[in-house]
């Protein structure tokens, strides 16, 4: 008993330093997950089931956060700068620069080298255990990086990301990274939806099919412009939902619209700021991204798993009521 309660602390006090540090949170990354679910096709979650360990149930809610659970695990140490990108002369709010040179060890790289092995795997299915866990530890790096990507701070290079930008929020001191991984989500849970993550969800859910005008091109990507130098091209060329360069110009110039606009580490960023990016005036932005992430990671998942699928249709699907366990999981991460 006690050794399981020492285990269980010492794991939630290593989940909380390491989503603080610089990782979109628990929460974030559980949220996309289950956004994600949502739009897969029955044959992409099968498969899905069948790639994810035992212990996840077929859900990506819970394979979402695994990589940063494993940050200081020699034999992953390759992926730690995967989940982030800087580009050089990035200055927000000034002028978002990113002029992105591929051969990096960043999210685009880690997005490009995931994608390949699954497809990879998938045209030549897996006959070792090396080679099944090689395709397990890919699906959920895809689905972590996926959801990182997806954070403004995770692309540009100003103060680490925001790490290092101290803010106010209520009475507590935290950093914009911080915020923007978990504390802006959690509250905007908690203020406007009575703290029930069912009723965050929905809203989301709903206004992905009716609110957001855009989302219907969220997973157009044109895969052309994955070309370049990319070593990754030829492997990942049929994937046409896969635009990890492109998520992420569009993400880091969000660092200069929205997330460093007047930067002060004496503002109370729970206040006005909090209030702008979870209302009507950012069209609910905080809440959109997460959306973003989740409906992209299905789509990708689904061409790569079912092929046959007509093109994904993020904006169709009706709110849905979240199985009890997808919940738990949530809450669970709310309360850490
Ligand atoms: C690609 O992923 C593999 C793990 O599947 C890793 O060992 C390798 O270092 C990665 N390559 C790059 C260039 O990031
Ligand atoms: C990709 O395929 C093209 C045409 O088959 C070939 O010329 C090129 O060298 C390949 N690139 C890489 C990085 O393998
Ligand atoms: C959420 O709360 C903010 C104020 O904190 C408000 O501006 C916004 O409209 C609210 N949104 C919803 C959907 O309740």
């Amino acid at each position: 008993m006690r050794l399981t309660l020492t285990l269980l602390s010492t794991a939630s006090l290593f989940l909380l330093s390491a989503s603080n540090v610089d990782a979109y949170g628990v929460v974030g990354h559980t949220l996309t997950g289950q956004i994600a679910q949502q739009f897969l096709t029955p044959k992409t979650a099968k498969a899905v089931k069948e790639i994810l360990p035992e212990a996840d149930e077929g859900l990506l809610s819970k394979a979402t956060p695994w990589a940063d659970k494993i940050k200081s695990f020699a034999q992953y140490k390759w992926a730690n700068t995967q989940h982030y990108v800087n580009t050089e002369g990035d200055n927000p709010p000034d002028y978002c620069l990113f002029e992105y040179v591929y051969g990096g060890q960043d999210v685009v790289n880690g997005l490009f080298n995931m994608t390949a092995t699954l497809k990879q795997l998938q045209v030549t299915p897996p006959t070792t255990s090396a080679q099944l866990s090689v395709r397990r530890d890919a699906i959920r790096f895809f689905a972590h990086f996926i959801g990182d990507i997806h954070q403004p701070l995770h692309n540009s290079i100003r103060d680490r990301g925001g790490n290092d930008a101290p803010i106010k929020w209520g009475r507590t001191k935290s950093n914009l990274h911080s915020m923007w991984d978990t504390l802006i989500i959690t509250k905007d849970i908690k203020d406007n939806f009575s703290n029930d993550p069912q009723a965050y969800l929905d809203d989301v859910l709903a206004k992905a099919k009716s609110y957001w005008s855009d989302a219907a091109t969220w997973t157009d990507c044109d895969p052309a412009q994955n070309k370049g130098e990319n070593p990754w091209f030829n492997t990942t060329k049929t994937v046409k939902t896969l635009c990890p360069l492109q998520w992420a110009t569009t993400m880091n110039a969000l660092d200069c619209s929205h997330v460093w606009t007047s930067y002060s580490p004496t503002l109370d960023y729970s206040g006005e700021y909090f209030e702008r990016m979870t209302s009507a005036e950012t069209e609910y932005l905080t809440r959109k991204l997460l959306a973003m992430s989740g409906v992209r990671m299905a789509a990708v998942l689904n061409e790569i798993y079912d092929s046959g699928a007509s093109s994904p249709q993020p904006v169709k699907r009706d709110s849905v009521k979240l199985p009890p366990k997808y919940l738990e999981l949530l809450k669970r991460a709310l309360n850490q």
